[in-house]
């Protein structure tokens, strides 16, 4: 059957790559990198931002942590579970060395699961990073399977040149003189069953990969154990760390085959469509934008993330189309084009997701801390109500700043990020306090025991402990002038994807004349909408991988 593919759907993935691969993008940069006419541009761009996967700050364009819900959609089809992240995060303390789970993808290899240990020394590599086979541990293993087309391509890319540009994750300057002959070390490794990657990457940083197969006895999946010659040498690595891997890899292997197999009927599960509400609706979003909002753009991307919910062999057509409520027909044709752009295969009746998606900026926006992804969400806030706001998290018996925008001053001193204050005598660091189980929190303030920084604060513990039981009750916190007179703040808590509060927001402003009363219920439901869009975005980031505090 001839089928025709979603041209909107095509140029909204082209301008997603452009933006992944690009620093400071702007729409112009975007005409030339796609090809695409400015207008087409404008309106890919318009849905994009509709969509809350791009944000526009001043003239240039960013990815949003949103746009990882496509990745996880590739990771949580894939099998790679919190189980899997769970175990190589346990192998990577037991080794004390960086555990990583790659798959192959195309003639590159491209990380799935990263447990590091931080150490100063190297480059570390985050999910979504594509890697050269010639120059890392699982290449030998994976060009094991390539066919003489995959060698061929292979030795094109080799030909043309430095591999700098296709793969971004690289460190900068040139590759070690002496790599050797990647065809060597894939017989090398058929008969060891393991590979190694000796300062390939570069100086001081190497590996060893064990192979992860599927039942076919396919190499699914390499089990890396990474780390530097000032610890070991690559062959001692190797001594080492073999046990344990393949150990590991036969864990793996067990749950891999163990995975249920997708009933014949999948149910569908709503609320793919469109998840959050600013695109809850494409055609309210049609109505808003009018030609400026690709409905088809937006469609494709629903389809993209329904194929999340895939497991072992793929989803029906049938259950794609249900979980998007989309046609049959329309969610075959967004699915062709997701086929030729590398995103999705299907085989026989059922689709997935392929490994390519987490180039759609999965790997940048893995190295987003959570300061990161709280800021433009402050910054926001600040700029509709006019207040200064900022996030915090709690340091010992401190609350430490970690994102803030300010406009005018309120305080005497100035914040800074990494400025303090006791956690008691502030807003935000009841919130965090509050948010403590409660032997941890009397721990707190046994250890530093209020005192009165203004006349208003309050020092006695029964009456904190009283604010505080209120504050897991109503879900803020305020302070007046307790800190610092003239000043007052209201905050709420900023909890992870398990409901634990991870950071407080707030905004100070000027005491003033009114009531407390009167303030907080000014500014509750604006800090609720921020909060509530930090933690959107964190839960996505986080689903996979741990998000750096601060
Ligand atoms: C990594 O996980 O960072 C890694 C794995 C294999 C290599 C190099 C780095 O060869």
């Amino acid at each position: 059957m001839s089928e025709e593919s979603v041209r909107p759907l095509e140029r909204g993935l082209a301008v997603l790559r452009a933006l992944a691969v690009g620093d400071q993008v702007r729409a112009g940069d975007l005409v030339r990198a796609t090809g695409l006419a400015r207008s087409t541009v404008d309106r890919v761009v318009a849905t994009l931002v509709h969509l809350g996967y791009v944000r526009e700050h001043g003239q240039e364009l960013r990815l949003t942590p949103r746009l990882m819900e496509l990745g996880n959609a590739y990771l949580a089809a894939s099998g790679l579970s919190g189980e899997v992240a769970a175990r190589t995060a346990r192998l990577a303390d037991d080794l004390d060395e960086s555990v990583s789970l790659a798959v192959p993808d195309g003639d590159g290899v491209r990380f799935v699961t990263q447990a590091a240990r931080r150490r100063a020394m190297s480059v570390a590599f985050h999910i979504g990073d594509l890697l050269p086979p010639e120059r890392c541990a699982p290449g030998a293993l994976f060009a094991d399977a390539w066919d003489e087309e995959r060698w061929a391509a292979w030795r094109a890319r080799v030909a043309s040149g430095p591999a700098r540009s296709s793969f971004p994750a690289l460190p900068p300057g040139p590759a070690p003189a002496d790599i050797p002959d990647l065809a060597a070390r894939v017989a090398r490794s058929r008969q060891t069953g393991w590979a190694l990657d000796d300062q390939l990457i570069e100086p001081g940083l190497i590996a060893v990969a064990v192979p992860v197969r599927d039942t076919a006895g396919r190499t699914r999946y390499a089990l890396s154990a990474v780390s530097h010659t000032s610890r070991h040498t690559a062959q001692g690595l190797a001594q080492a760390m073999l046990p344990r891997l393949r150990a590991e890899a036969g864990e793996l292997e067990g749950l891999a085959a163990g995975a249920p197999e997708p009933p014949a009927d999948v149910a569908p599960t709503p609320g793919h469509a469109f998840e959050t509400e600013r695109a809850t609706d494409p055609v309210a979003a049609k109505a808003e934008l009018g030609s400026g909002f690709l409905q088809s753009l937006a469609r494709g991307l629903a389809v993209l993330r329904a194929l999340g919910d895939a497991r072992g062999d793929g989803l029906p057509l049938t259950a794609l189309a249900a979980a998007t409520g989309l046609s049959r027909a329309t969610a075959r044709r967004c699915l062709h084009t997701l086929e030729l752009a590398g995103y999705a295969a299907h085989d026989g009746r059922l689709y997935r997701p392929l490994p390519r998606v987490l180039e759609l900026g999965h790997a940048a926006l893995s190295r987003l801390t959570f300061a990161e992804i709280a800021e433009p969400h402050v910054r926001e806030l600040t700029e509709r109500v006019h207040q200064s706001a900022s996030v915090t998290v709690l340091d010992g018996a401190d609350i430490l700043y970690v994102a803030r925008a300010a406009t005018v001053r309120v305080m005497s001193v100035r914040i800074t990020l990494g400025t303090r204050f006791p956690a008691y005598a502030t807003a935000m660091g009841r919130v965090l306090l509050a948010g403590l189980p409660e032997q941890e929190r009397e721990r707190l303030l046994r250890q530093a025991p209020p005192r009165a920084l203004t006349r208003r604060t309050v020092t006695d513990q029964g009456e904190l402990a009283r604010i505080l039981e209120r504050t897991a009750a109503d879900g803020y916190a305020t302070a007046d002038q307790e800190l610092e007179e003239g000043l007052r703040s209201v905050a709420v808590p900023v909890r992870d994807a398990s409901g634990q509060v991870v950071a407080a927001l707030n905004i100070a402003r000027h005491a003033g004349t009114g009531p407390l009363a009167e303030t907080r219920d000014a500014l509750l439901p604006a800090l609720r909408g921020t909060a509530a869009a930090i933690e959107a975005d964190l839960h996505i980031a986080a689903r996979f991988q741990a998000v750096r505090l601060p």
